[in-house]
């Protein structure tokens, strides 16, 4: 009866949280990690659902195929209004064995070794952000707008043929496509147009064929039947998004962080070895991607607990990077920590496809910041600058900086 519902959720938790620091998770994960690896919280819509603390059950979970990433299944938890509408029906969005086809598709763009034939024009692209705010004895700068976005935002237009100039265009619908804030009707009328514009630069490829990986698929795909015209445009849609909006908010908090503790910036100056470990351990430290999201396709019995089918599922990575079990002193920032088996990139069978082009972009971004700029700091206090409300990718709106 509705009496038991209501019984039943009074009192439990809300989720998504909001961190009360940029670069910690929320104070409600500690409480959560309390009631066991497993805990029950309510949604905004009065749903209830579970949220994963445990690093060893997040693990299972993740490659357990009784979880699915269906958004089209219509007990599909909402996390907040505005995915109600935009669901994402690409990739992350599906189970295999469909997704599997996807995935398959786009692998042989994102191999390391694909990566590293990017890294010359990566490197181009911070060092030319750099000249730029260097230029004209300039000493202050907002880093968001001038080094986090247009670094990866340039560097997956070159990789997908994307024409940078329509950057002000995909860079707005994106963010209202994502922000936690966004209405239904906001968030699906962004994807629609970027979409559309999907269609649009589709079309004008097949007319005038160019280089890039939507090209590729244009070729390789489309032509051979393989995808459809509203397929494609929503893979290359997501890996628009997914390829800036994650990379972006991940490079502006890495800064922040950074600056607020300058012994693990210094480390970072002074040896370029440190590099690639200050990376893995700022994406530990920072799981900028949190709240993975599931639907339970079956019973599924874990961590004490039986998670029922058709029940929501949330797998907040930041608590599981957290996980005291897994990371010693694991809320102290370490660069030199030899971080390992992070879960920011989640893990399975959706693990992040772009995850060492994201990694490649981080190291050089952060060394040639951190090398070019090293009187770099803040202009403002942390508290100002406010952060990201759960349900979003977690960084921050503004970086405002001197040097
Ligand atoms: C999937 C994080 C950068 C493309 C994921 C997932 C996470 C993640 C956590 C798994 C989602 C889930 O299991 O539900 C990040 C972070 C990034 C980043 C933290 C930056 C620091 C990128 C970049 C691309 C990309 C640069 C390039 C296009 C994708 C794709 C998927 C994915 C295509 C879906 C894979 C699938 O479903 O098989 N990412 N990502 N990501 N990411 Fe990333």
């Amino acid at each position: 009866s509705i009496d038991t519902v209501t019984t039943e959720t009074v009192g439990l938790p809300e989720f998504p949280m909001t961190r009360g620091c940029p670069y910690h998770p929320p104070a409600g994960y500690e409480e959560l990690r309390r009631e066991g690896p497993l805990a029950r919280v309510r949604l905004y819509d009065g749903r209830v659902a579970w949220v994963v603390t445990g690093y060893e059950e997040t693990r299972r979970l993740l490659v357990d195929p009784r979880l699915s990433s269906d958004r089209t299944r219509p007990d599909f938890p909402v996390l907040v209004p505005r995915m109600a509408a935009a669901k994402l029906t690409a990739l992350v969005g599906m189970d295999p064995p469909e997704h599997d086809i996807q995935r398959r598709m786009l692998i042989p763009s994102f191999t390391v070794k694909r990566v590293n034939s990017l890294r010359p024009a990566i490197r181009r692209v911070v060092g030319e952000k750099i000249d730029a705010l260097l230029a004209d004895g300039r000493t202050t700068a907002d880093l968001v707008p001038e080094f986090a976005l247009p670094v990866p935002s340039t560097v997956i237009c070159e990789l997908l043929g994307v024409p940078y100039s329509d950057h002000d265009f995909f860079e707005q619908q994106t963010s209202r496509m994502v922000q936690a804030t966004s209405t239904a009707q906001e968030a699906s009328d962004a994807s629609a147009a970027l979409v559309g514009y999907f269609r649009e630069l589709i079309a004008a490829k097949e007319a005038k064929p160019g280089e890039g990986l939507l090209d590729e698929l244009i070729v390789e795909r489309l032509a051979t039947g393989q995808l459809e015209r509203l397929e494609l445009a929503s893979i290359a849609m997501f890996l628009l998004v997914a390829g800036h909006e994650t990379t972006a908010n991940m490079i502006g908090l890495s800064v922040l962080t950074l600056l607020e503790h300058p012994e693990q910036l210094a480390e970072l100056r002074s040896d370029p070895g440190v590099a690639s470990g200050a990376v893995e351990e700022l994406l530990r430290f920072l799981s900028v991607a949190d709240e993975l999201q599931r639907v339970a396709a079956a019973d599924i019995e874990i961590g004490g607990v039986v998670v029922k089918e058709g029940d929501g599922v949330y797998l907040p990575n930041a608590a599981a990077n957290r996980s005291p079990h897994v990371f010693t002193d694991p809320d102290t920032l370490d660069v030199r920590r030899g971080t390992r088996h992070h879960l920011a990139f989640g893990y399975g069978v959706h693990q992040c496809i772009g995850q060492n082009l994201a990694r490649a972009e981080l190291e050089i971004a952060l060394h040639e910041l951190a090398t070019r700029i090293p009187t770099l700091r803040l202009t403002e206090p942390l508290d100002a600058l406010g952060v990201k409300p759960g349900g979003s990718v977690q960084g921050v709106f503004r970086l405002p900086v001197t040097w």
